[in-house]
């Protein structure tokens, strides 16, 4: 495994969501345990783009539980259709909020997160197994690039 990742935090947002995907895909790559994929892939996110807070939850039941992530302590869990993680579950769509003031329902667990998006992981099943969500302190954060690479980035997940 490599000591560390080799992302030039120069690069504009594709070509360093690129660097991401392959050295990501060679770090989960050897490990076939869960959580230590969910911790790498969270460290990795961070490292690349320094977000706020990245990070996952589990789906159990009809909640989701916190689980490995980078950044501020968060909400414990969230119910099936309650904030922008448990709608985005429910619906089994990735949802961007460009500015969570206006999001109705938003739960908000640190007062300096802006914008966020959610992505449901499924697993080799097809069911959302996971929630992947990213918070920034500023307002339109995320966008289609963020979307359409951080939805091929989680399929290493499973
Ligand atoms: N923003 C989320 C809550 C989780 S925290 O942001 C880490 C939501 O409304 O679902």
């Amino acid at each position: 495994m490599t000591e560390d990742l080799q992302i030039d935090t120069h690069l504009n947002k594709v070509e360093k969501y690129k660097q991401l995907l392959s050295q990501v895909k060679a770090l989960l790559a050897d490990e076939d345990d869960l959580i230590a994929k969910q911790a790498n892939f969270c460290a990795a996110l961070k490292y690349g783009f320094d977000f706020f807070w990245v990070g996952f939850y589990k789906v159990s039941g009809d909640e989701l539980v916190l689980g490995p992530f980078q950044g501020p302590i968060a909400c414990t869990r969230i119910l099936k259709g309650k904030g922008v993680c448990g709608t985005a579950w429910e619906e089994e769509n990735i949802i961007i909020v460009p500015d969570v003031d206006l999001y109705p329902g938003h739960i908000s667990c640190s007062s300096l997160s802006r914008s966020e998006i959610v992505i449901p992981v499924f697993d080799l099943s097809g069911n959302v197994a996971l929630i992947l969500d990213i918070d920034e302190t500023e307002v339109n954060a995320f966008d289609e690039i963020d979307k359409k690479y951080l939805e091929l980035l989680v399929r290493l997940i499973f």
